[in-house]
């Protein structure tokens, strides 16, 4: 197991094979994907994870698999990544979490997430960190209140079509000198 750094109670890794399938059923939960897309079919999934490795050869940080120390066992993701899209605020460092149903409202994520802003402002120098989602996400959006982003407007997605539920999202930002 390849640890990038650990939490209270998490372990930050690279991801391994005996993450696919837990994964799998996590993109294949109607309430895990309810803001993201279209449940994923495994092969998606699949894909999904080849673009996660990928995005890490590429620039040297990417989306971690969390797993609890306790049990040892995945529970999903939090970590970087640079959106694929056009807008006034990209090209970004941006931060992400995907957990597991039977994890929510633990704060895991908020633990995670902090200890990435941490990591990354220290490791990669960013020198700023943005977050968005859906503004019918609010548990993601609480995520990014808790761990000290700030609230820089909205945007509607431009790979959405505009009238798509999905479409209006909340975008909020930190700079390293806020963080620290
Ligand atoms: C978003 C997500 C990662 C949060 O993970 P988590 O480990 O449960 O997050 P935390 O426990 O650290 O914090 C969740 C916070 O949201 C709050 N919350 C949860 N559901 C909420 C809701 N419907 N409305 C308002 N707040 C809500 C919780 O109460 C908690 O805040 P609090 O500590 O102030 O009480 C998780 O819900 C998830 O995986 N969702 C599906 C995937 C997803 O949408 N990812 C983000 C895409 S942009």
């Amino acid at each position: 197991m390849s640890v990038i750094f650990e939490t209270e109670r998490l372990t930050l890794r690279n991801w391994k094979k005996e993450d696919t399938i837990p994964f799998i059923e996590m993109c294949a939960d109607p309430d895990v994907m309810k803001y993201i897309s279209t449940l994923h079919t495994p092969e998606e999934t699949r894909i999904t994870i080849r673009r996660i490795r990928d995005h890490f050869r590429k620039y040297g940080f990417g989306l971690y698999a969390l797993e609890k120390k306790d049990s040892k066992t995945f529970i999903g993701f939090t970590g970087f990544m640079i959106p694929n899209f056009e807008h006034y605020f990209t090209p970004c460092i941006e931060i992400g979490w995907r957990i597991k149903t039977t994890e929510w409202n633990k704060g895991y994520a908020t633990e995670a997430a902090l200890a990435c802003l941490n990591y990354g402002f220290k490791k990669f120098s960013f020198k700023k960190v943005h977050s968005f989602t859906s503004i019918h996400n609010k548990a993601s959006e609480r995520v990014m209140q808790k761990i000290g982003l700030k609230n820089i407007g909205s945007f509607i997605h431009p790979m959405l079509p505009p009238d798509h539920f999905l479409s209006e999202h909340v975008l909020y930002c930190t700079e390293k000198n806020e963080f620290y």
